[in-house]
């Protein structure tokens, strides 16, 4: 399988671990997993090169900090393995133009400032996407939701190349864990939390201090009512508190909601600040530990590099010579 988060941020908020990065940890146990560090596609909405740089690190000591254990799977930076650029450009071939502009995320992140003014690299962000799944052979690919339909082009990518050339790429699907598929932003609980959010207050980072946290979920929008009880159409803020809840204690919705009977908003809030408090400690101290010493965290990613660009490369070298390309004497 192959997953990837991109450096966009000082921290992975909850959502992004709830998600996917939660599964990721899991599935080592299961699964010969690459993961990968995508600054490729975080320069495609516009980037500062040094902050860029301090994101790569603080991602994949984030990630090591949650426990991927770089011995048992593959861990790296995209940017390190030249083939998810050469083979996107292949992908960017056979895909077509209508089929791109249907992408949702594209429309959603241009509309802000307009098609115009959009990078060419955002609207083929999905194709280097599908080049990051492929090259890898995944069969699973865990992700949020808001993932599912860039998923789905690398499944058409794969079958389209495969009956026009001949069989090369595994057809990926989409691992999606229900309960948690998307997380809501805390003061806009209709909107999945997201690092582009319009007010910090809404998106819990791991790497936020801990009282700061409790202070965001103490203010979480909720509703009118009293009763914690789990709706997600009239009572989304509170839904989405259950559901962080669950996901970090492994308590069910019913467990959670019968131990709240009788108890208000508050009670709850004030305990998931605690919960969320516990749970980030260890990965805060974790995390800086990798960051303290760089030096190790980039022998880490280079060891991954190179098992990853083993893989990638006969992949590579396999769609070219179907494509026709001749051999490079
Ligand atoms: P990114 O960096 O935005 O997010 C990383 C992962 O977190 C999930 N996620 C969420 N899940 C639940 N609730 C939320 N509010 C939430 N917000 C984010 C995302 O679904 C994702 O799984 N395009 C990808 C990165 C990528 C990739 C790949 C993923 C590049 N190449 C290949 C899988 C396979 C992205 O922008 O994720």
């Amino acid at each position: 399988m192959l997953s990837g988060i991109q450096p966009t941020s000082d921290s992975f908020h909850l959502g992004n671990y709830l998600g996917a990065v939660r599964n990721w940890v899991l599935m080592q146990q299961t699964h010969d997993c690459y993961y990968c560090v995508v600054d490729l596609h975080a320069i495609t909405a516009g980037h500062d090169p040094e902050t860029l740089r301090r994101r790569t690190r603080v991602s994949a000591a984030q990630l090591l900090a949650v426990g991927i254990d770089p011995e048992a799977s593959t861990l790296f930076v995209q940017s390190h393995v030249p083939e998810h650029a050469q083979l996107a450009w292949v992908f960017s071939c056979i895909t077509g133009f209508g089929e791109a502009s249907r992408m949702t995320q594209f429309k959603d992140k241009s509309a802000k400032g307009g098609v115009d003014r959009s990078s060419v690299g955002l609207f083929t962000y999905p194709i280097l996407q599908a080049a990051d799944i492929l090259l890898y052979q995944a069969d699973a690919v865990p992700v949020g939701e808001d993932q599912r339909q860039h998923v789905e082009l690398s499944r058409d990518l794969a079958q389209r190349f495969n009956s026009t050339f001949g069989q090369v790429f595994t057809v990926p699907k989409p691992y999606i864990v229900r309960e948690s598929a998307k997380i809501y932003d805390l003061q806009n609980p209709t909107a999945k939390m997201s690092k582009s959010a319009s007010s910090p207050n809404g998106v819990i980072d791991l790497l936020d201090e801990p009282n700061r946290s409790a202070k965001k979920i103490r203010s979480a929008v909720t509703d009118t009512g009293r009763e914690v009880v789990f709706d997600q159409e009239n009572k989304p803020g509170v839904s989405n508190l259950l559901t962080i809840y669950s996901a970090l204690t492994g308590r069910t919705i019913d467990e959670l909601t019968t131990a709240y009977e009788g108890k208000g908003y508050g009670d709850l809030k004030k305990d998931l600040g605690a919960v969320v408090a516990d749970f980030v400690a260890p990965i805060q101290k974790a995390t800086q530990g990798y960051l303290d010493d760089p030096a190790e965290l980039d022998r880490v990613l280079a060891i991954g590099a190179a098992k990853a660009r083993s893989v990638a490369s006969a992949t590579l070298a396999a769609a070219y010579d179907r494509i026709g390309f001749l051999p490079a004497a």
